[in-house]
């Protein structure tokens, strides 16, 4: 790629490099803004509204979630890939397979483990990125503390 420019004390190998995994969790973040918008459409069952109003502000947040990680790769002077076919060829996580008017349990289960899978891939994401730029590596650590919270209010849901 071609960069617009080079942020002081960055090289171009690193910002590349860093770029290139800041794309990947910000295709995971969009994505994961559409999933958790499915499921608020289509729980049911006797705590239907309770899950239904968790959801609405975890899909805020992933978006706003999205925007910083967006623009962090324009700030490293990289082009952020934002469309709906950017984030189907960025998936290298398991693909959301719920669908239909389902029981909250089972949305619930379903996105815990869609969060295993972005809280993991953050993590690596993060161990990488301390080698290459320590403020993408910030912003993404702000980010996963977030996930984290939002599968435990999850798991607190089933137990
Ligand atoms: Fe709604």
């Amino acid at each position: 790629m071609t960069l617009m420019h080079i942020v002081p004390g960055l090289d171009e190998e690193a910002s590349e490099k860093a770029i290139a995994i800041l794309q990947n969790r910000l295709s995971h973040e969009q994505e994961a803004a559409l999933v958790l918008k499915h499921a608020h459409w289509n729980v049911t069952g006797p705590d239907f509204i309770a899950v239904h109003e968790m959801l609405d502000p975890q899909v805020a947040e992933v978006l706003a979630q999205a925007d910083e990680t967006a623009e962090r790769i324009a700030t490293l002077g990289g082009s952020p890939l934002g469309r709906a076919d950017d984030v189907v060829a960025s998936r290298t996580w398991k693909r959301f397979a719920l669908s239909g008017r389902k029981s909250t349990k089972e949305y619930l289960q379903a996105l815990i483990e869609y969060y295993n899978d972005m809280i993991a891939d953050d993590r690596n994401a993060i161990a990488q990125l301390d080698n290459l730029d320590i403020v993408s590596s910030n912003i993404i650590q702000d980010h996963v503390q977030q996930l984290e919270k939002f599968q435990w209010f999850m798991r607190s849901h089933l137990e």
